[in-house]
């Protein structure tokens, strides 16, 4: 029996000329034993003849947000839904969805659903590449939607380049992905960290660095999809991903104070945060104001949160490190895993472009305890989170 057989599939066909593509789409997961609730915008009946997708499919085709039976048909269909595929998701639909402006049926069952969403965007190189669309994406991607890229070739008009519809054959084989994607980290509670610390100098200063949150927010997210109770310690201020509880950190202390009260429960930590290695001494009343002169700022060390959990650690707990290093990447790599009792530790040399900081990249490689490695080309962030949460999986046999 295929992943697809039985599982209740809306396919959302949004107005583009690849709409006839979708055709196909929703063949392929008929055949493969689906039930198949099709769901297209005004604009997509201006490329294809709903007649034919309710041939093809399991029910008639819906389309408008008032003449289903149902009087909340979006609530019908994305409850009921196991997973929501959008193909082709248009410009439009993306920007509706990223921001949840919800006035067709489409994106208000996108919005009401708490089923996997797998986007499939189609459209013209000059739209796929500008800002609006990849920005949209980026919040999609970051609350956990699955984005299946498009490929390169001919499209509409005689035109050439990226933007067409990925093909059936792929859209589907990442539908049963999705679908299959096993739940192996269920009963498990796991704790993130996220961002940069901030440490205050005077009431409006601090002293920061340049971590995003983004890679913590993917560990997070990439763990609740796959069963586990998520807590993630953040200082930053990204969507939630779906699922994760968040705790608000801003200081190394205050970060301290939230991971050591959640340790005891935790089955697995990992510490993403940057966190500030050295503080002010002391914080000024109010704002150091330019008139009294430069201030001499005396730094401490803060406490290392890590080496701490580490000296604690229970049996049976799992405890993941980061090392963002310009050099020696292996040897201070190991060096940390030694010397805070890490199960693994995540290396990265931040020095490499797309890698580390503020980028949606990162390559990593990741040390365990028991001396294995696995290295992880310059991918996504969440790519780099599935594979991290893998070798999480296996450590814990
Ligand atoms: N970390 C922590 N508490 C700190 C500093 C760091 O928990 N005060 C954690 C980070 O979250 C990360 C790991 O320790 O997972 C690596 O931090 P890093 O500062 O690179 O390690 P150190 O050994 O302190 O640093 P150095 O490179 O200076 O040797």
């Amino acid at each position: 029996m295929s992943t697809l057989s039985g599982r209740r599939i809306v396919l959302g066909v949004a107005g583009g000329i690849a709409a006839y593509k979708s055709v196909e789409v929703c063949r392929r997961l008929v055949d493969a034993g689906a039930h198949v609730s099709v769901i297209m915008t005004e604009d997509a009946h201006r490329f294809v003849g709903p007649v034919t997708f309710s041939a093809l499919s399991s029910e008639r085709v819906h389309t408008s947000l008032w003449d289903d039976d149902s009087a909340i048909p979006h609530t019908r269909l994305g409850q009921s839904a196991d997973l929501v595929i959008v193909a082709p998701a248009t410009a439009r639909v993306l920007s509706a969805y990223a921001t949840g402006y919800s006035a067709d049926l489409l994106v208000a069952t996108l919005i009401a659903t708490r089923a996997p969403v797998l986007v499939c965007p189609a459209m013209h190189t000059e739209m796929w590449e500008h800002p609006s669309v990849q920005d949209n994406l980026a919040v999609l991607r970051a609350r956990g939607v699955r984005v299946l890229d498009p490929e390169s070739g001919r499209l509409a008009g005689g035109d050439s380049g990226a933007g067409r519809l990925a093909d059936p054959a792929r859209i589907v084989a990442a539908a049963a992905e999705v679908l299959g994607a096993s739940r192996d980290m269920e009963g498990l509670h796991v704790v993130v960290t996220a961002g940069g610390t901030r440490e205050p100098i005077d009431a409006v200063r601090v002293i920061a660095n340049r971590s995003s949150g983004k890679q913590g927010y993917a560990v997070a997210a990439v763990a609740a999809e796959r069963g586990a109770r998520v807590t993630l310690v953040s200082t930053v201020d990204l969507p939630v991903p779906p699922g994760v509880t968040v705790v608000c950190a801003e200081t190394a202390a205050q970060m301290k104070s939230a991971v050591d009260t959640l340790a005891p429960s935790a089955d697995v930590i990992v510490m993403t945060a940057a966190v500030a290695d050295f503080r002010p001494v002391r914080t000024a009343d109010g704002k150091l104001k330019k008139r009294d002169g430069a201030p001499e700022i005396v730094l401490e060390p803060t406490p290392d949160i890590l080496a701490g959990l580490g000296a604690a650690k229970r049996p049976g707990q799992t405890l993941v490190g980061f090392a963002a290093e310009t050099d020696d990447l292996e040897s201070n790599a190991l060096d940390k895993l030694r010397r805070k009792n890490l199960d693994m530790v995540v290396a990265n040399d931040v020095s490499a472009p797309g890698v580390g900081f503020g980028h949606d990249t990162n390559a990593v490689t990741i040390y365990l305890s028991t001396g294995g490695q696995k290295s992880v080309s310059l991918a996504s962030k969440r790519s780099v989170a599935v594979h991290l949460l893998d070798s999480v999986v296996q450590v814990r046999g």
